[in-house]
């Protein structure tokens, strides 16, 4: 599917399985986000462009590759969007954070926005938004608009687990951002829940059922 990247990697596979499980611990599931937040990073990062500068070893000067442009920025939508930001900042330390308050009205599954706060230049930079679970697509696209009103032009969407149904209204909404996952679901249910997926991500991580 264009503009969609499925990671096929078996360390991202395994613990994705891992997850699924309905008795994974809190502890266990949380670790298992953190995990694959950082083998997401990287396969989302991939591309980065570079640029060579002078570096002095002990035997002599050479020029050598290192990150181009402006600090990266990633966008958690809370709250289970936070399951991935530690791993992501551990790869990527000097990273700048926006935080984007979104819940989904559990009658319509609309999303309600209810926190944005991100970087003044917010606008200059690669923003990658991070929520695992992609279902009905309306808190990403919501979350992606905001962004845009901001002046984001280099945006990338990075979740655990999509629907079929929320990559299809992510790519017709913005057809521009390119969307990391390790697994396109079968389909949502009547309360726009993943099926297979994993259950209510957020409330997995942080054991709020
Ligand atoms: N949000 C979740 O946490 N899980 C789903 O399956 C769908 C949306």
């Amino acid at each position: 599917m264009e503009g969609v990247h499925v990671v096929s990697h078996p360390l991202v596979q395994h613990k994705l399985t891992l997850m699924r499980d309905k008795s994974r611990s809190t502890k266990g599931f949380r670790q298992l986000l953190h995990e694959i937040g950082m083998l997401l990073c990287y396969e989302v990062t991939r591309d980065l462009p570079t640029e060579k500068i002078e570096v002095e070893t002990p035997l002599g000067k050479t020029m050598q590759p290192i990150i181009a442009g402006k600090k990266l920025t990633f966008a958690p939508i809370l709250r289970a969007g936070m399951g991935f930001l530690d791993g992501m900042l551990e790869l990527v330390p000097s990273a700048r954070v926006a935080h984007i308050g979104l819940y989904r009205d559990p009658k319509t599954l609309v999303a309600v926005e209810y926190y944005f706060k991100a970087p003044s230049d917010v606008h200059e930079r690669l923003v990658i938004v991070t929520d695992p679970m992609l279902a009905t697509g309306n808190s990403a696209s919501a979350a992606l608009d905001r962004l845009k009103e901001r002046g984001c032009k280099d945006i990338r969407f990075v979740c655990l687990l999509a629907a079929p149904e929320g990559v299809a209204k992510l790519r017709a909404d913005h057809p521009d951002v390119e969307i990391w996952t390790a697994a396109i679901d079968d389909h949502l249910n009547d309360h726009g829940y993943i099926v297979p997926g994993l259950g209510d991500a957020g409330d997995r991580m942080y054991g709020t059922k």
